[in-house]
């Protein structure tokens, strides 16, 4: 089977109409191209679940702050549909950033309307990111909206997205189940990402440390540590051990609501998750904990 490439919204959405009134569900991965093996396994989950599977690629400008990095994000479009090829999958929408954003004949901004799931926002990531979550909220339901999914696929390792998105369906009412996948990483145990493409030899050797991090505060979990303050301590003494990596935050938090732990014992489920750059590259990682009570 060819891959189907779509640009246009108005056509994704009467081919996808088409394809569910035929009686086939359709499965949707948003993504911003670059793919790597994250990206491939919401593919796999979807091939599995669903009759027909739509992949989107587009970089989208709103979820970038000035001075990051929407100029130099990586593309390369040719590699990523011969990946979605072998992955079977049935579409590929890739609009242009004016099909999504619209501008007046002057070109100016023609786009009016924004999401903003508030209280989730503006924690964690949105700190240092103001706007940044509200650009992948829009951009999320216009992909909704056009592809019309009966399922929509994300990824765990942008958990705060994940809940984000999550939250905004619900809150929102969207038709679309949306289904979180787990982290995939490399041997070493970096979580896949896009932007590691960034990283020089020495700084791609220090990149693991977060995944060290969160796993040695796992393993203190695992021994009986319940002390919160305790838990993040102990990932923090690993990220420090790593001259070449600047923490941002590290923080427990409520993994429905975001909310930082303040009780002085952990119980029930929890997101460790932590960010930081090494040199100009932003990192971000979590897991999840969870006690038995
Ligand atoms: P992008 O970074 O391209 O990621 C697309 C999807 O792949 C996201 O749901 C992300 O969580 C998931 N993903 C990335 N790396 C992963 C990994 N190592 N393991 C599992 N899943 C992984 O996230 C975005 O694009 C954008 O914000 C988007 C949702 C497309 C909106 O523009």
């Amino acid at each position: 089977m060819r891959l189907e490439t779509i640009t246009d919204p108005a056509r994704m959405k009467e081919r996808s109409r088409e394809v569910r009134h035929g009686g086939m569900k359709v499965g949707l991965v948003p993504t911003m191209g670059y793919l790597h093996d994250g990206h491939l396994s919401l593919m796999r989950r979807a091939r599995r679940d669903c009759g027909w599977v739509v992949a989107s690629i587009f970089v989208n400008p709103s979820q970038f702050g000035p001075g990051e990095d929407f100029e130099h994000y990586p593309r390369d479009l040719e590699r990523d549909r011969e990946m979605l090829e072998r992955a079977e999958v049935d579409a590929l929408f890739h609009p242009e950033p004016a099909a999504i954003y619209p501008r007046d004949p002057g070109g100016r901004s023609n786009y009016h309307t924004w999401i903003t799931v508030e209280g989730l926002s503006d924690v964690l990531c949105g700190a240092a990111r103001p706007g940044h979550f509200r650009g992948v909220a829009t951009v999320v339901a216009k992909l909704l909206n056009i592809v019309e999914p009966d399922i929509a696929y994300f990824g765990q390792k942008d958990a705060q997205q994940a809940i984000i998105i999550r939250t905004m369906a619900r809150d929102l009412n969207l038709a679309p189940r949306i289904e979180i996948c787990p982290t995939v990483r490399e041997a070493d145990g970096l979580a896949m990402s896009s932007r590691n493409k960034y990283l020089s030899p020495a700084e791609r050797d220090a990149a693991p440390v977060i995944h060290r991090a969160l796993s040695a505060a796992m393993e203190a979990v695992a021994a009986g540590e319940r002390s919160p303050r305790a838990v993040i301590e102990r990932a923090r003494i690993v990220l420090a051990g790593e001259p070449l990596f600047k923490l941002e935050y590290i923080e427990l938090v409520d993994s429905n609501d975001l909310r930082p732990i303040t009780n002085d014992r952990l119980a029930g489920e929890a997101l460790l998750a932590a960010a930081g750059r090494i040199g100009n590259t932003r990192l971000i990682d979590n897991m999840v904990v969870a006690v038995k009570v």
